[in-house]
């Protein structure tokens, strides 16, 4: 056969590489001998004894890279083994792309027992040529007691090492996470597994085992424990699969929660039975009259002709069905993490049944409540890990405070943002007044540019806000994203202002004894006085580099002393200057702001601390306000690379600051703590720790180009 698929280059087999992301959701690639998959991805369940479609036209005509196929089936029969042995698994199947296979596990799930050994079944899946294998687990099931899935997890762990020892050079290999509904013991397969080595090799990805019975009952809080749990004690250099759950309605909140692969014999079961699938459930095909969902393949026949078919042209007919709603909803979630719609699209999903409603609704809490824990475990990361600021505009909807995005940009916002400690006419101290501007949609600078203008005239002392739909935020922010982008008709958005819940709370800055007014934006246009629109962009500029970089407000304040302001037609300010230095350009799109190169020497000139060498985490290091702009200390290889403007790989990073903020700005330096670049970072700490393939900083200026 000739290779379709080549193999990755031998020093990156079984690397995971992250190449986009939003919070846990990442596109992925894991690479193998057979190419290099794209994730998130679903692997089609091929039973060699019976193939409702062929494994050929899955990747000709649906664009399948990998499959999953069980070699304890073809080990059991005699014509398969020999055959496998003698061709290899690619041939015996006629697929050219990355070939998974499971172990016999789920057989002894549903038959009882199976004959083979532990270490036999890894060699046997080594010997016919799979890329990605798996050991033999032992299943947890619901319904067992604490006792029996201890031991299954005990069991598994045990066997890890025998299974990685066998599995060779070339077999990557699964290591499967039990525990059953105990997520303490979840916790304690996955760190277990994770942790699992044998002569250097470790394993490649971790699947979530023993669910099948959970979404056969539709136990979809459990499900998303599970996946929680384990995820919580996993490194993310390692992808995640879900063992079994292949219904694309499901698709989306896991990928949210960081799973990467799935797999599932759903299409042909399913179809078996006269069901197709659509992102939003099951239907059954016996009564239609019109298609409740549509594909090429259905398109050419009406229901009824379908149930007229002979049983195996339905089967085949409804299956096709099935594998194309599946690819079409994993290209809709790849797209959402790309534009960081995820969280949106699981929440439109999660109306599709009351049980994931209910299940959605359980994990939001779950992880809201986490949201207070420092971030070192995967699990908060879900928040910690979002950019929380994005270019796209976003639906209001009834879960949207709860988008981790939004708590993580609101938490930021609570935390950082203080009030200003001078005002436009010089004067200083507390403010005389409060204004909460309301009743008008973004931009808001256009609705309540004149109403602020007038306010400030009268009042310089006024510390203004302005009402959206997710609370109040300063004025001085006004056009930052989420706050700006969420679009909805004026009776949704244009919320009570005394009714929203707030991440800014005037008890809680002081305010609640200062004179509050209601201000709705007035008619008059009147030009803004120079003093009063200086004194706005420098607020404007101090607060992002305090919210956003954690900038002390003061230091924030001394780097923009007697700063100058180069605006767009529209009057927006695009570069911030002093004298002839650029320091930032305010990003118009979202709101955030990009550092220039003289930016970054001002915001490395306020560090005086050591560089982070290694990277701590749980010291709480995170929660401290204002903890500075966030550092990644390079190995000195990469510093000439780095310096003239070359990304920084994954792989060369010696150590970071836990507050580094994905899509925000870092200062990238050596080891004696010198200045090498500035970017925006494509990573966490955490991954910046174990990954090794990818790009973890995004450079915009090196200092020696
Ligand atoms: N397929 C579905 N669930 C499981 C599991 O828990 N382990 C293995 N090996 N395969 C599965």
């Amino acid at each position: 056969m000739t290779r379709e698929s080549p193999p990755c280059r031998p020093q990156d087999l079984g690397k995971f590489e992250i190449v986009n992301r939003d919070g846990a959701a990442r596109i992925g690639k894991i690479h193998t001998n057979h190419g290099i998959l794209t994730t998130p991805a679903l692997l089609p369940v091929v039973n060699p004894n019976i193939l409702t479609i062929e494994p050929r036209e899955m990747w000709d005509n649906f664009a399948f890279k990998a499959l999953i196929t069980n070699s304890y089936v073809i080990w059991k029969h005699e014509k398969l083994r020999k055959q496998a042995l003698e061709q290899g698994v690619h041939e015996l199947l006629n697929f050219p792309g990355v070939i998974m296979t499971d172990s016999g596990t789920f057989q002894s799930y549903v038959y009882g027992d199976v004959e083979v050994g532990i270490e036999e079944i890894v060699e046997f899946q080594r010997d016919i040529g799979v890329d990605i294998g798996t050991m033999l687990d032992v299943f947890g099931r619901p319904d067992m007691t604490r006792e029996e899935i201890e031991d299954a997890v005990d069991i598994t762990a045990v066997r890890a090492i025998a299974s990685l020892r066998a599995a060779g050079e070339k077999l990557l290999l699964n290591g499967p996470i039990q525990g059953g509904i105990h997520q303490d013991l979840r916790a304690e397969s996955a760190s277990r597994m994770a942790a699992s080595e044998a002569g250097g090799k470790r394993f490649s990805v971790h699947p979530i085992g023993g669910i099948v019975p959970l979404m056969e009952t539709q136990r979809y809080s459990d499900l998303f424990s599970a996946v929680l749990s384990s995820m919580s004690m996993l490194p993310p250099d390692r992808p995640v699969h879900i063992f079994g759950c292949g219904h694309p309605m499901l698709f989306p909140l896991c990928i949210a929660l960081g799973a990467d692969l799935f797999d599932s014999a759903a299409y042909a079961l399913f179809a078996k039975d006269g069901r197709i699938l659509s992102e939003e459930g099951t239907h059954r095909i016996e009564s239609a009259v019109e298609w409740p969902v549509s594909s090429r393949y259905l398109e050419d026949y009406t229901p009824m002709e379908v149930r007229q078919m002979d049983k195996k042209t339905r089967t085949a007919v409804l299956a096709r069905h099935n594998l194309e709603v599946t690819q079409r909803e994993l290209s809709r979630c790849r797209e959402a993490i790309r534009n960081g719609s995820i969280w949106n699209l699981a929440e439109r999903r999660s109306h599709a049944s009351p049980y994931l409603r209910k299940a959605f609704k359980e994990i939001m809490a779950i992880i809201k409540e986490d949201s207070k824990s420092p971030p070192g475990l995967r699990l908060s990361s879900i928040i910690f890990s979002t950019d929380p600021v994005r270019p796209s505009s976003e639906p209001f909807g009834e879960d949207i405070s709860e988008r981790p995005h939004i708590i993580h940009a609101g938490t930021l916002l609570e935390k950082r943002w203080r009030l200003p400690g001078s005002w436009w006419d010089g004067s200083t101290g507390p403010p005389s007044n409060v204004v909460i501007l309301h009743g008008s949609q973004p931009p808001w600078r256009t609705a309540y540019g004149s109403t602020v203008s007038e306010i400030l005239q009268h009042e310089p002392k006024t510390a203004l806000f302005v009402n959206t739909p997710l609370g109040i935020i300063p004025y001085s922010l006004e056009d930052l994203s989420p706050w700006c982008r969420v679009e909805g008709s004026d009776d949704s958005v244009l919320v009570d202002p005394n009714s929203a819940e707030s991440y800014i709370r005037l008890d809680r800055i002081g305010l609640q004894d200062t004179p509050l007014e209601y201000r709705t934006a007035s008619d008059n246009e009147g030009m803004m006085k120079s003093e009063i629109k200086t004194w706005l962009d420098r607020c404007s500029t101090v607060d992002r580099l305090a919210v956003l970089c954690g900038v002390k407000p003061s230091d924030g304040c001394r780097i923009t002393d007697g700063m100058n302001v180069r605006h767009s037609k529209t009057g927006r300010p695009v570069n911030i200057l002093l004298g002839e230095r650029h320091l930032f350009s305010p990003r118009l799109n979202d709101g955030g702001l990009s550092l220039a190169l003289e930016g970054a020497k001002a915001l490395h000139s306020l560090v005086n601390v050591q560089p982070p060498l290694g990277f701590s985490s749980g010291n709480e290091s995170h929660l401290r306000t204002h903890p500075g702009i966030a550092r990644v200390t390079i190995h000195s290889d990469a510093v000439p690379f780095v310096g003239a403007g070359r990304n920084v790989m994954h792989g060369f990073v010696i150590g970071a600051d836990e507050w580094v903020t994905v899509g925000q700005p870092c200062l990238i330096v050596d080891e004696n703590g010198s200045l090498v670049a500035h970017g925006n970072s494509n990573s966490t700490m955490l991954e910046m720790s174990v990954q090794r393939k990818g790009v973890a900083v995004r450079v915009r200026d090196g200092v020696l180009t």
